[in-house]
């Protein structure tokens, strides 16, 4: 059976929220799927097909979610693999994706790894899912208050990385049925 692994690296949830909705899209080819945080330090070994995606704090990836990228780099390489970055920059600044791409790039280039895809999705910025501290420097960064999450859009890239994979046929409608948070 064609098994999925999804590892979403966050600290409000944001990240874990829509890895989640990745997860359920890829479900829906039939292959088992896994959505995991990368400290249950799961081995990729054993899937075919890895999504990995983590928050974004001050144009960095989590530690956790690099971290886990590095560990294991040698069997990544040898997977059809995506990568998704969550953030608020394209809030104010929708033109940003490259650059919230290029975040992670030199990392990538690093571990020789060749994702096939790399979808950016806006977050949210809502102080009460946060620590005083993060909230604070979000409120200094001037980012707006707001849940920002575009189902349809994760859906669509989710539908798309499916495909890219090989996991989908083209035919695959787009889902748009309950699971919207
Ligand atoms: C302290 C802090 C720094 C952040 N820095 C950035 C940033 O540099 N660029 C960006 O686009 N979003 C930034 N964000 C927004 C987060 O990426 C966004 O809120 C996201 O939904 C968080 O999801 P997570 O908790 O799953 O990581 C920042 C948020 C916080 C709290």
């Amino acid at each position: 059976m064609k098994k999925v692994l999804v590892v979403y690296a966050t600290k409000s949830g944001c990240t874990q929220s829509i890895a989640e909705r990745i997860g359920a899209v890829m479900a829906q080819s039939g292959a088992q799927v896994d959505v995991l945080s990368p400290e249950k330090a799961v081995d990729p070994s054993g899937y075919g097909y890895i999504l990995v995606g983590s928050g974004i704090r001050i144009a960095q990836w989590h530690r956790s979610a690099t971290a886990w990228l590095t560990t294991h780099a040698e069997i990544l390489r040898s997977k059809p693999l995506a990568l998704f970055s969550v953030c608020l920059t394209l809030v104010k600044h929708p033109e940003q994706a490259e650059e919230v791409r290029s975040w992670i790039h030199p990392l990538v280039a690093e571990l020789g790894l060749e994702p096939l895809n790399h979808g950016v999705f806006l977050g949210w910025g809502m102080p009460e899912k946060f620590s005083l501290v993060e909230s604070t420097l979000m409120w200094a960064h001037g980012d707006r208050c707001g849940d920002f999450r575009d189902w349809a859009a994760i859906n669509e890239w989710s539908h798309l990385v499916a495909r890219e994979m090989a996991l989908m046929g083209p035919t695959n409608e787009i889902a748009d049925g309950p699971g919207h948070h």
